[in-house]
């Protein structure tokens, strides 16, 4: 997995010493990945590391092994099951300690805050707050649903006897909320069903519509459909460009200094400007072109 994983058209990579590995496996796990993001040709990737969360013996190993052997390929890390502001301190003093240890400039390496838990979305504006290394809110579908006693074992899929709405909506709206507060990125969890591509899209789907950054992926099959659901539209990529270049037009000098325009049959103004910077931010982000 640690080899084809540098092959695969991901942003990120995050290798795992959590949930997906266990107890007994965690010395090991903690050696291949120092080996890995040292030897592996990750590109330009986004790396990261999930450690274990403060409850169990392991997160202080974790973090301090991956940053001694191989800290200057790191990124970030993933902090999971965060229950409140004192986890993401605790996280951030231990990096400090680990990157003066070995020699590293401190503070370049972030935090990527999993809010997985009742306790942990109900603190979550002073979680996303407590440090500067915060890069994303990542919601944890899984831990949160059994969290809440969610009645399924489906995870993303909406549970059975619950029709009138997405049970997700309100976990998704905080953290997106919370994240755009702060200036984190807003991060949706996995879908565990690898073969279901229409399901992951679907849950894909919700999360991006709302305005998220991005969804984790599990399986190679997933990133395909990933990088498409968060890329805008061709046609909304061109809409959003248009808008852009009619309102910059618009309030110009030339344009004769005005702050609403039409555009076709839309009227725009400084509002429509900021929503087609979003759209043209993740277009451009994604390598897009004008077609229009
Ligand atoms: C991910 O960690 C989840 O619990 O969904
Ligand atoms: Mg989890």
């Amino acid at each position: 997995m640690l080899e084809k994983a540098q092959g695969l058209d991901a942003d990120e990579m995050f290798l795992d010493l959590e949930d997906a590995v266990a107890p007994d496996a965690k010395d090991e796990a903690r050696g291949n990945v120092a080996v890995a993001l040292r030897n592996g040709d990750w590109g330009d990737r986004t790396l990261a590391v999930r450690v274990n969360d403060w409850s169990t013996p392991w997160t202080h190993r974790d973090i301090v092994d991956v940053v001694t052997h191989a800290g200057d390929r790191l990124d970030c890390i993933v902090l999971p099951k965060v229950e409140s502001a004192h986890h993401v301190a605790a996280a951030d003093l231990l990096l400090t300690q680990a990157e003066q240890l070995a020699g590293l400039p401190v503070g370049r390496i972030g935090l990527e805050v999993q809010i997985e838990s009742a306790r942990g979305l109900l603190d979550i504006d002073a979680i996303a707050a407590v440090s500067p290394r915060n890069e994303a809110l990542v919601f944890g579908p899984a831990d949160f649903m059994a969290s809440v006693n969610m009645r399924t074992l489906s995870v993303g899929e909406q549970p059975p006897g619950y029709d009138v709405g997405d049970a997700y909506h309100y976990a998704l709206m905080r953290i997106l909320v919370t994240a755009r507060a702060h200036g984190l990125q807003a991060i949706d969890g996995p879908y565990l069903q690898v073969r279901d591509t229409a399901g992951f899209r679907r849950s894909a789907q919700r999360a991006a519509a709302l305005g998220y950054d991005g969804k984790w992926v599990l399986h190679p099959d997933q990133i395909s459909a990933g990088n498409r659901v968060f890329s805008p539209t061709q046609e909304d990529y061109d809409r959003a460009e248009a808008i852009l270049e009619a309102y910059d037009y618009a309030t110009s000098a030339e344009g004769g200094h005005r702050g609403a325009v039409m555009l076709g049959s839309e009227m725009i103004d400084e509002a429509s400007r900021k929503m087609a910077l979003v759209v043209a931010a993740k277009g451009r982000a994604a390598g897009m072109q004008r077609s229009a």
